[in-house]
């Protein structure tokens, strides 16, 4: 059966795609088929995986957000995927057919007062929604940085999303900005290829019921 990733935050630069295409690269990296699914027009992860020569197990579709939840349901029932991973434009009005589609939400979200209130805002419509959500602190400086923020998320999700374990902030992540590599191809046992594979992990304990601390599922 696949697994159904949407990765959502109403705020441009957060880390959706970064993390979409990395766990992408990790999935396929262990011989999962990938589908990575292309929901904003700016179009930067098809891009991405446009000029990546070594494609392995996953490929890449442009779908627009108002046909998304008939796709998925082909795709799910299809089964050739084992993990479908959506990435979505950073406007909160349009991405509720993402958030619907899912297994759980991935919202990555950097230190920064925007970035909270854009949790905040993104986070009410999921809960609404009634979908698992795993928080991902993103861009992580230093052990104190990550404790300020596990609390604030907390505190901003009212216990009701899992927090994840941080993902540092590793030039690597942006060196497939002028190439075809991911943080997991770069250095498959550095540390950043590491956070990259215990949030995939992560992400499937939660989407098969394994998760603690979610109890958004069901609104
Ligand atoms: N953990 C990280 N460490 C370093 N740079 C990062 C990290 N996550 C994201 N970035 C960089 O931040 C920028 C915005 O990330 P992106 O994934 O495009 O955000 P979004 O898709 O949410 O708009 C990119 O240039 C990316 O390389
Ligand atoms: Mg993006």
């Amino acid at each position: 059966m696949s697994i159904i990733i949407s990765c959502v935050i109403a705020k441009g630069g957060a880390g959706k795609t970064t993390l979409a295409f990395a766990l992408a690269m990790h999935w396929g990296a262990v011989g999962r088929r990938v589908l990575l699914i292309d929901c904003d027009p700016q179009g930067t992860l098809i891009n991405l995986f446009a000029v990546r020569e070594k494609k392995g197990s996953a490929e890449a579709i442009c779908v627009d957000l108002s046909r998304l939840e008939a796709r998925i349901k082909r795709e799910a029932a299809s089964d050739v995927y084992g993990v479908i991973i959506v990435d979505t434009p950073s406007t909160l009005r349009e991405i509720g057919p993402a958030i619907k589609a899912a297994d759980v939400v991935m919202m990555p979200s950097q230190p920064s007062g925007a970035d909270f209130f854009a949790f905040k805002r993104t986070f009410n419509v999921c809960l609404k929604i009634g979908i698992s959500i795993v928080v991902v602190p993103n861009r992580v400086k230093s052990r104190g940085q990550h404790e300020i923020l596990q609390r604030t998320f907390k505190a901003l999700s009212e216990g009701k999303a899992l927090i994840a374990e941080p993902i540092g902030d590793r030039v690597d992540h942006g060196s497939y900005t002028i190439g075809e590599l991911s943080i997991v191809d770069i250095g498959p046992s550095g540390k950043g290829a590491f956070e990259i594979a215990k949030l995939a992990q992560t992400l499937e304990e939660v989407v098969n019921g394994q998760g603690q601390g979610v109890e958004s599922r069901t609104g």
